[in-house]
């Protein structure tokens, strides 16, 4: 094994290499990692493991439990719907093992290697969707703990190389676990003296087996290339924890955090209802399959949502997509808008929502053909003339960018769907990018 992750599979009387587990499912649960640099001679009959000195080493056999396998499509058409559809359930399992929900308290499943206290700041590395769910929890951590957070995609994080202070913090943010930058990344930081803490949703992954400390999503398997379930998962991993932070660093109350533990307990119904609102998602996504390119555009951490939005819609539509912070739409991108461009406006009515209705009526003024994603007052309050407008349920501000994902995902699922694209395995896409 060099770089990427390889696992021996032990059946009867015969042996198999396969990725992980899941890659092995149909043929056997019982499983060895190997370590880097590990190499293995295979007989019929069983293995033998040397490490990267040629010593004979033992790797230990896990069995994997059943749920890891339940890895059939159900009754849906495709693996990525069948995963947004799941989420009520992970998103209360996830919550389940970091909140007591009657004590209105976090509790989280493992003891921090570090004190929240008297950390001097906070790294958060990943690639893609989970960098997006770093970016958000980016704007938690700050609000709710005043912890300084720099954030940076794992491919530039490694090289840049940045100077790390005293007592920090570095959380790597991953679905599979093996992805070669954040690993990298992880590897410098703890060189570096840093804490070490990954948030993944295999917790036998590489990623897993070398932070100081795992939080796991329990998302269970994901299969679509384009993550859903272990987004919303991590996110809501990443807001337990900046509640914890907050609460051990002073800054949040008794009664804060009661407050947000109960607006956390709410996603699942929140969840739900909002995967209600398919049938309307699925009737815009008719139009916006007939178009080139789409903008999305969203303030504070509803920010990271829309750039989320556009890489769904391009991974899996092929459909050319850009996220900006709708502040940023005078600085550039404006330059685009005419009658043909729709463009996702992302406005809970939150703190920034007049804000962004600005933006909106920007827009609007070029004839570009707005899609409002808001609640009841947003909806209500707005004036700006839309395509159409996806009224969310009511809900706490810090629970939004999490339920938001939903349309955004759901729009990008049903486009590809129209535009006949292989929404689970689009082209040029790997689940896993276990090379840089
Ligand atoms: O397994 P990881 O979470 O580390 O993967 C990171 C990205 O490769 C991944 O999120 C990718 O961007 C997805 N295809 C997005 O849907």
């Amino acid at each position: 094994r060099r770089g990427s992750p390889l696992a021996v599979g032990y059946g009867d009387g015969e042996m198999y290499l396969g990725s992980d587990a899941i890659a092995l499912a149909p043929f056997t649960d019982r499983v060895a990692y190997l370590e880097e640099g590990d190499w293995v001679e295979i007989r019929r009959a069983g293995a033998v493991v040397h490490d990267e000195t040629d010593a004979v080493v033992t790797r230990p056999i896990t069995v994997v439990s059943a749920s890891a396998f339940q890895v059939d499509r159900g009754n849906y058409r495709h693996f990525m719907s069948k995963e947004i559809h799941e989420q009520p359930e992970v998103i209360g399992h996830t919550l389940a093992h970091y909140l007591d929900l009657s004590a209105g308290t976090v509790r989280l499943p493992a003891e921090p290697s570090f004190d929240w206290k008297s950390l001097s700041r906070l790294s958060i590395v990943a690639c893609g969707t989970a960098y997006y769910a770093g970016l958000v929890a980016k704007y938690w951590f700050e609000r709710w703990a005043r912890l300084p957070v720099e954030i940076d995609v794992a491919s530039e994080f490694r090289y840049r190389e940045p100077p790390l202070p005293e007592n920090g913090l570095a959380v790597f943010v991953s679905q599979s676990g093996e992805t070669a930058d954040t690993l990298a990344s992880l590897r410098y930081c703890k060189a570096q003296g840093q804490h070490c803490a990954a948030v993944v949703n295999v917790t036998t992954s590489t990623i897993a087996r070398e932070a100081d400390v795992i939080f796991p999503t329990l998302a269970g398997p994901e299969i679509g290339v384009a993550s859903t379930k272990a987004f919303t998962c991590q996110l809501s991993v990443l807001a337990s924890l900046a509640v914890a932070a907050g609460r051990a660093r002073g800054v949040l109350t008794e009664a804060d955090e009661a407050r947000m533990v109960a607006a956390l307990g709410d996603l699942p119904g929140l969840v739900l209802r909002t995967l209600r609102l398919e049938p309307q998602i699925e009737k815009l996504a008719r139009d916006v399959a007939k178009v080139n390119d789409v903008l999305y555009l969203g303030r504070g951490a509803n920010y990271p949502i829309a750039l989320e939005g556009a890489l769904k819609l391009k991974e899996i539509s092929y459909i050319h997509a850009e996220g900006y912070a709708a502040g940023e739409l005078k600085h550039g991108p404006i330059a685009l808008i005419d009658e043909t461009l729709p463009v996702v406006v992302i406005a809970p009515h939150d703190a920034l929502y007049e804000k962004t209705v600005s933006n909106m009526q920007e827009v609007a003024a070029r004839g570009g053909r707005i899609v409002l994603v808001t609640d009841a007052r947003g909806a209500a309050e707005n004036s700006v003339a839309t395509l159409q407008t996806i009224v969310m349920p009511d809900m706490d501000a810090l629970v939004a960018p999490i339920v938001y994902a939903l349309p955004i995902q759901m729009l990008a699922y049903h486009t590809a769907v129209f535009m006949g694209t292989d929404v689970d395995q689009p082209r040029n896409l790997a689940k896993s990018v276990t090379v840089e």
